[in-house]
């Protein structure tokens, strides 16, 4: 079959770059051409991404060459660091009609507060409002009509879809948003630091910015709400739990909570509600969604102190990352949602 769109990644040897290649690979309507690297140029991609191996017969290039080896794409992924992005993407926009930005540089409608989180000038701030949040549980029309999509942060991915139909019906009550996250050593991306060294990344439960975290910016900018939010590095490569307290005055009932998520993710293809009272995996669990577009959401209500706890889980780089850029990109290209992500997860893993 000749597939309708061709595609290319730019930043293609990294973690969600390698996901990317994985998802695509497997895409009904996508043709993956492209994928560059500067460090892997005239590599197989199967050496660095190993799990390929007979499964792609593409090789890195330059991304300078990318305009020279490529005239025609209907599509391009920008899965580079932050700052980056913004630096390269006037010449992106030549290359083709839609392009899926990975990185931070342009999901924050307001140039200054990318600039004040990010710590550095927005180098193309003309751009930046031509860019759609790329969320699709919440902005779908929008994604629908785009041409430049800006895809969300792991951590922000995993706290504003399930915070945003409590505070979208029930906002008035909240005293309080705090919201703590369990994240995998794979959301640091593939380049070492002495972080990520085994001996002292091993065994941690290490916290990581517990206050100024920039995804915050994301988080806020989607509910409107202050949130407090504090991750923390643990012993797993990929995944997200995020453990949400939201704290109230006169709060919901579980009848209310389930009226808002159901108002929200009744008919939502990667929205998994965990409603189980007993068993291991009563409640959200990563590692049962590795590979998965999938995001859990359980919770439970405390009436003594007012709270409504949330847990989420997801992959943070496949609903963290590749896997909804291309739901997002399949939305803007008039795909069905689905297309290319509907692996299950993994039991026992
Ligand atoms: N990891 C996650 O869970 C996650 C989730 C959501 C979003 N993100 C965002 O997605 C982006 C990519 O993350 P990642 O984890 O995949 O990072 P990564 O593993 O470090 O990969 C970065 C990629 O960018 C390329 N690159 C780096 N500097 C470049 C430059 N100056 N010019 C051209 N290419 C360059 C690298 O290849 P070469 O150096 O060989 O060119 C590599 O392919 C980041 O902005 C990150 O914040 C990450």
């Amino acid at each position: 079959m000749t597939k309708a769109k061709r595609a290319a990644i730019v930043g293609g040897s990294g973690y969600t770059g390698g996901e990317l290649v994985r998802i695509l690979t497997n895409h009904p309507y996508i043709d993956l051409v492209g994928v560059t690297s500067r460090k892997n140029k005239g590599r197989s991609v199967t050496k660095i991404h190993p799990n390929l191996r007979d499964k792609s017969d593409l090789s890195f290039i330059h991304p300078e060459e990318l305009p020279e080896e490529f005239s025609n794409l209907d599509l391009v992924f920008t899965a580079l660091p932050h700052g980056r992005s913004m630096e390269f993407m006037g010449d992106y926009l030549t290359l083709s009609d839609k392009i899926v930005d990975l990185s931070a540089d342009f999901r924050l409608s307001e140039v200054e507060e990318y600039e004040k989180w990010y710590g550095i000038e927005h180098e193309t701030p003309d751009l930046n409002d031509q860019f759609v949040y790329g969320l699709p549980e919440i902005h779908r029309s929008e994604i629908e009509e785009a041409s430049y999509i800006a895809s969300p942060g792991c951590t922000a991915t995993a706290a504003i879809i399930p915070l945003y139909p409590i505070v979208s019906e029930l906002g008035e009550g909240i005293v309080k948003i705090v919201v703590d996250s369990k994240v995998g050593s794979s959301a640091g991306g593939a380049t070492e630091n002495p972080g990520s060294h085994h001996p002292e990344r091993t065994g941690v439960v290490r916290s990581y910015k517990p206050t100024g975290h920039r995804h915050t910016a994301e988080i806020e900018q989607e509910l409107g709400k202050i949130v407090s939010f504090s991750p923390h590095g643990v012993e797993m490569v990929r995944g997200i739990l995020s453990t949400i307290h939201v704290l109230f005055e006169n709060g919901p009932g579980p009848g209310e909570v389930w009226k808002a998520f159901r108002k929200h993710y009744q008919d939502e293809e990667f929205v998994r509600f965990v409603n189980e009272r007993k068993g291991i995996y009563r409640y959200p669990e990563p590692k049962l969604l590795n590979g998965t577009n999938t995001v859990e959401i359980g919770f439970e209500l405390s009436k003594r102190d007012d709270r409504l706890v949330i847990m989420s889980a997801i992959d943070n780089l496949v609903k963290g990352a590749a896997g909804q850029a291309v739901q997002s990109s399949n939305l803007a290209c008039g795909y069905p949602e689905k297309a290319g992500l509907e692996r299950i997860g993994l039991h026992p893993i």
